[in-house]
């Protein structure tokens, strides 16, 4: 028997946070891709929401498991305004912007995994695909959460997966106040990405990167490529420190996580 669970309070929602986005929220009871619907029907600064979708798309062209219980799925139509330098940037603010959401509803010992996984005790529990719309300049962000997936649902994804619920430890939370802050903080984050100062980013992603110091091990290119991370660069590009004690900077990188070796954030 599926759990039944609460759809969203979309008054509430649209009451909260009309004030914070330029555009509209699209609440369907279901849909192929939230992102995919924002892309063909969207305008600048829309917000699309749904409780399942049937056609979700992850990274690097896998599925994202979208079943109507209760998770969040939500895009942003994001339009540039202006030339900025660090717009390979904007999937690690949407990561933050997430990260910072959660915090605002209580939760605690989660971090991000570069690019822009939500990581908590080594298990994924949100991910972040960002796509570019009809023009260059404009940005479909796509992020799912895993509010309360568990179970059978999950006996298809490969990778240890987490959810708030879990996370929260038996702390109770409401989705739509997550919901709002989570649009919040994305939108504050996105007004100022135009003119943000990179060295004040590096220091924010700092303190939500889980990867910081670890070492790690990843194929790129054909290769294996092994060392220690150290940050990233104004592109958005992660730093392994090699045991030459030279810095080099990786745009993709799938790096797999030895949960043992992970620290956890307090
Ligand atoms: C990842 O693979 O980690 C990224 C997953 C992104 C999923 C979200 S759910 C809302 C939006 N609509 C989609 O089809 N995908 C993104």
């Amino acid at each position: 028997m599926p759990i039944k669970h609460k759809p969203y309070n979309i008054e509430l929602i649209r009451r909260e946070i009309d004030a914070d986005i330029s555009g509209t929220i699209h609440y369907l009871k279901e849909v192929a891709s939230t992102n995919i619907w924002l892309k063909e029907n969207g305008q600048c600064g829309d917000v699309c929401i749904t409780e399942k979708q049937f056609n979700g798309r992850g990274r690097r062209g896998n599925n994202w498991v979208s079943p109507d219980n209760g998770n969040i799925y939500l895009s942003f139509y994001f339009c540039l305004v202006g030339e900025i330098q660090h717009r390979s940037l904007l999937g690690l603010v949407t990561g933050i912007a997430v990260a910072e959401a959660l915090s605002d509803i209580g939760l605690k010992g989660h971090g991000i995994k570069w690019p822009n996984d939500i990581y908590w005790q080594g298990k994924k529990m949100g991910g972040i695909l960002i796509e570019t719309s009809n023009y260059s300049d404009q940005f479909i962000i796509g992020i799912g959460l895993n509010t309360s997936l568990a179970g059978i649902e999950t006996d298809n994804i490969n990778q240890g997966i987490t959810s708030v619920k879990e996370a929260m430890l038996g702390k109770d939370f409401s989705r739509d106040v997550l919901l709002i802050s989570m649009i919040r903080r994305l939108s504050i984050h996105l007004k100022g990405f135009t003119t943000m100062d990179f060295q004040f980013f590096k220091k924010k992603w700092g303190e939500w990167d889980i990867l910081q110091g670890e070492c790690v091990k990843f194929e790129h290119q054909g290769n294996v490529v092994s060392g220690k991370v150290d940050g990233i660069d104004q592109y958005g590009r992660l730093g392994i420190l090699h045991e030459s004690g030279e810095t080099l900077f990786y745009s993709s990188a799938d790096i797999r996580l030895d949960k043992k070796s992970l620290k956890q954030f307090t």
